[in-house]
């Protein structure tokens, strides 16, 4: 049964309850997209479809796609749908290709935002008059003002403290005394390496709970943070483009994914080949239609995010699993499929082996190999290092399914992140002969 000691009782809301919300809310949101941008109208009329076609949630997958293609096509405003006077604030992600996605917000957006990231902390076990230190980066990124606003929103007190300046973060959690961290889950563990260099024992900080989240992380991770730091790991997930932090949030009481904040955003699994609808407890591609966003909502937006829904547990409304990774972050060796998190979930089974690694590949001859850099966690020999090693190369190899080589490094040779971890170092173009 969901506990009712929730944020917003809409949380713990009667699926009919709920949908019928939904239904009001994605038939505003569609009426609004297709009457203020030029994109949506075309793009709808092309299709032969109009929001008034919308009768139920499930007529929603007759309405077309929009991909990070379209937000290109559209920069840097094309898909805003209120005059730029009522725009409060923009942010923006840096993405692959290098042209950044911009996005916008009204008033009543940020208030939105607010709410939602509130109602993450919270689920979270994040109280009001909870100290929360904000190590995601100020900025264009969402991360670090979406998770301040919500902190206050809960009625915290914020430490506005943005990413970097290693050494100055655990000082800062040593005399400051935060309850809460919000960081990636790659930096945090910079942190503890931090803490250990300095002499001091991240289990007698006074953080109790880590609310983790802008890229990919496993469970294994969750044990490893969790043992090291002393605290509760929760999970959160959210994009810029829906968003930015608090789309779906873990709750402390269960830990089992995330609960997807679905009065606001309605979420769709997909066939990425096809482009068809999964039922619930199928793994594919999320989507997402806001239903709520003014400045610039979103109707079917592919996030190109691999997980599955599944039903509620501590709240009503649906979970995603932890992202497994994004499609665009699978490396495929001869012919089969790895993701990073793959790699992660080996590597932490290796005792004496340091949480951080790097995928490298390259293309010595016609075919495509990968390294594995990894690093030990404590000084060892060079024979030591090479059967840490062999011994993830076994591991890499039954459960994987791929040989790859692995460099085993002392501690600290890997470089650290300070935001979202580039586990990824793709040299194929330089190595192919
Ligand atoms: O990363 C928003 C965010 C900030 C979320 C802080 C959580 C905490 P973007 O920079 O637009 O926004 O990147 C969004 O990051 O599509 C996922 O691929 C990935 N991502 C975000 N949260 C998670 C998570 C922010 N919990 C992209 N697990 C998304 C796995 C995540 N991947």
């Amino acid at each position: 049964m969901p506990s009712s000691d929730v944020y917003d009782p809409v949380e713990i809301a009667a699926p009919d309850e709920l949908q019928s919300l939904q239904l009001q809310r994605m038939r505003w949101s569609l009426a609004h997209a297709y009457d203020n941008v030029p994109h949506y109208r075309q793009s709808f009329d092309q299709a032969g479809i109009k929001p008034g076609d919308l009768r139920e949630l499930t007529d929603l997958s007759q309405f077309p796609f929009t991909t990070k293609g379209d937000l290109r096509d559209n920069y840097p405003y094309g898909l805003f749908a209120v005059p730029q006077t009522d725009i409060r604030r923009i942010h923006a992600s840096s993405g692959t290709t290098g042209q950044p996605t911009v996005v916008g917000y009204t008033a009543r957006d940020l208030d939105t935002w607010s709410d939602v990231v509130a109602r993450s902390i919270y689920a979270a076990g994040g109280r009001p008059g909870m100290t929360v230190h904000v190590a995601y980066g100020y900025g264009l990124f969402t991360g670090g003002l979406g998770a301040h606003y919500g902190a206050e929103r809960l009625g915290c007190t914020v430490l506005p403290v943005s990413g970097g300046q290693t050494e100055r973060q655990v000082r800062l959690i040593t005399d400051l005394r935060p309850d809460i961290i919000m960081v990636t889950p790659s930096y945090m563990l910079a942190l503890l390496d931090e803490f250990e260099r300095q002499g001091l024992d991240p289990r007698k900080s006074s953080l109790k709970i880590g609310i983790f989240g802008a890229e990919p992380w496993t469970e294994d991770m969750r044990t490893e943070v969790q043992e090291r730091a002393g605290l509760d790991a929760v999970d959160i997930y959210g994009l810029s483009e829906v968003i930015g932090p608090g789309v779906a949030n873990e709750c402390v009481e269960t830990k089992d994914g995330l609960h997807v904040w679905e009065d606001h955003f309605y979420p769709e699994i997909i066939d990425p080949a096809t482009g068809e609808v999964l039922p619930d407890g199928e793994y594919g591609e999320l989507v997402f239609t806001t239903l709520s966003k003014e400045a610039m909502p979103l109707v079917r937006y592919r996030t190109r995010d691999l997980t599955r829904l599944l039903p509620g547990t501590a709240r009503s409304m649906r979970r995603i699993e932890r992202i497994s990774g994004r499609s665009d972050d699978m490396l495929i060796l001869r012919g089969v499929n790895v993701f990073p998190t793959q790699i992660e979930e080996q590597l932490l089974r290796v005792e004496g082996l340091a949480p951080h690694y790097q995928v490298v590949l390259t293309r010595p001859g016609r075919l495509d190999e990968m390294t594995v850099r990894a690093e030990s966690r404590a000084d060892l020999s060079a024979e030591g290092l090479a059967a840490l090693g062999n011994q993830l190369v076994a591991l890499i190899k039954d459960n994987v399914g791929v040989t790859v080589t692995c460099e085993v490094g002392a501690p600290g040779t890997l470089p650290r992140s300070e935001g979202k971890a580039q586990h990824v170092l793709d040299l194929r173009g330089e190595t192919n002969a």
